[in-house]
């Protein structure tokens, strides 16, 4: 400070030091703004969960799932253990999307080998239970959680914050947990649609608030998740992928200028290309079904892609796993890529496949 006020009162410009010039600095977010890294940054959706011993270890010692993610000390350790075990570039926020529809007041429960049981919200009735204003003191604890995980980051690591998109996260509140199609969601946003877009809205707004509280606790990126996109028809998927995700990505902007926001519109195919025009997302997540150098091609200048290999091959590990990985990163040389999976690693994925597969890709 007294170097540069000295500098100001001899003339000299003051060189102000960019706010973000260390975060600029690790892979991830140099990758997201525009600039391909190489070998490219890493890090694996779902890489904390039931794959990693030290998890299970966590699981069955402490409570149920929302404790483990409301209970900083827990996903703040969780957060990190795969972070220490292979490096990872980003380190994802240890919590789930449904996170956000029970803290604004929807029941939730995680059934073991059910998955989530929710109270079906389903007309006007079901939305008065939601309350914005809870739901800021009910994810105080997952911002406590950035907070002490970012303090703990290698410098390498970029903290990723997430929520689901609205459009996800309305499939599982008005169907009252997971679906195989998700047709009664579907059915109520033809047959009603003022109920289905004030659905929207208020996740809309209550998204844009919870990413902004992980964004101002330290989350450097943000990512919005939405599993079901593709099971939409491409005029459903203006409507509700595109223009809720538009929204905010917009407010994201404004408020915190320089944030990249990375959507993950799953099984969106060729309208993965639209979807960053139309939403302004800083990248774009590719699932398995489409090639990523393709997809990438069509996106607009400067938008970065992560993806995308297949869960599977890192169940099967060894040479076939291999061969892909390097396929799909070396496809995308000379472009903005983060490597990632598809989809979710899976329970049964063997860690050392993982630990294989994190050398493999720094190896260059
Ligand atoms: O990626 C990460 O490691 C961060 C944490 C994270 C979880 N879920 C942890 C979790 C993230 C980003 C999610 C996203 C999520 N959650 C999505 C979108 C992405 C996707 O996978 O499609 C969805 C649809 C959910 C909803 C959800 N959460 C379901 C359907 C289930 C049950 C199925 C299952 O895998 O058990 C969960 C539970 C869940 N979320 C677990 C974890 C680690 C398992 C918890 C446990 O049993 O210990």
């Amino acid at each position: 400070m007294k170097d540069r006020a000295g500098d100001a009162a001899n003339g000299a410009v003051a060189v102000i030091p960019r706010a973000d010039a260390a975060m600029n600095a690790k892979p991830m977010l140099r990758a997201l703004a525009g600039e391909p890294v190489w070998p490219p940054p890493i890090w694996l959706m779902r890489q904390a969960g039931r794959y990693l011993p030290e998890y299970r270890a966590i699981r069955e010692t402490a409570g149920g799932f929302i404790a483990r993610c409301t209970t900083p000390d827990l996903a703040t350790e969780i957060t990190l253990q795969p972070v220490r075990r292979f490096g990872m570039d980003g380190a994802i926020l240890f919590s789930d999307i449904l996170i956000l529809p029970w803290a604004l007041g929807q029941s939730l429960e995680f059934v073991e080998g059910e998955g989530p049981v929710m109270t079906p919200i389903r007309d006007s009735r079901g939305l008065a239970v939601l309350d914005p204003a809870r739901a800021e003191a009910l994810t105080a604890p997952v911002m406590e959680t950035v907070r002490r995980t970012r303090a703990s980051l290698p410098d390498h690591t970029t903290m990723i914050g997430f929520a689901g998109s609205p459009f996800t996260v309305a499939c599982y509140m008005v169907e009252g947990g997971g679906s195989r199609d998700f047709a009664e969601t579907r059915r109520l946003a033809y047959a009603t649609p003022d109920f289905f877009a004030s659905l929207l809205t208020v996740l809309v707004q209550a998204t844009i608030d919870y990413l902004s509280a992980q964004i101002e606790a330290g989350a450097e990126t943000v990512m919005l998740f939405d599993t079901w996109a593709g099971i939409l028809p491409p005029s459903q998927f203006a409507l509700h992928v595109m223009e809720p995700t538009a929204a905010i990505v917009d407010a994201l902007n404004q408020r915190h200028p320089g944030v990249p926001v990375i959507g993950f519109p799953r099984l969106a195919g060729t309208l993965a290309a639209d979807y960053a025009e139309r939403t302004g997302v800083d990248a774009v997540a590719l699932d398995t079904s489409v090639d990523a150098a393709a997809i990438a091609a069509s996106l607009p200048d400067g938008v970065a892609v992560q993806g995308n290999l297949d869960p599977i091959a890192v169940i099967a590990g060894g040479e076939a796993m291999r061969a892909e990985a390097l396929r799909i990163r070396d496809s995308l040389r000379g472009r903005p890529h983060i490597f990632n999976l598809g989809h979710g690693i899976l329970p049964h994925t063997p860690p050392e496949h993982v630990a294989d597969l994190v050398e493999t890709l720094r190896a260059t």
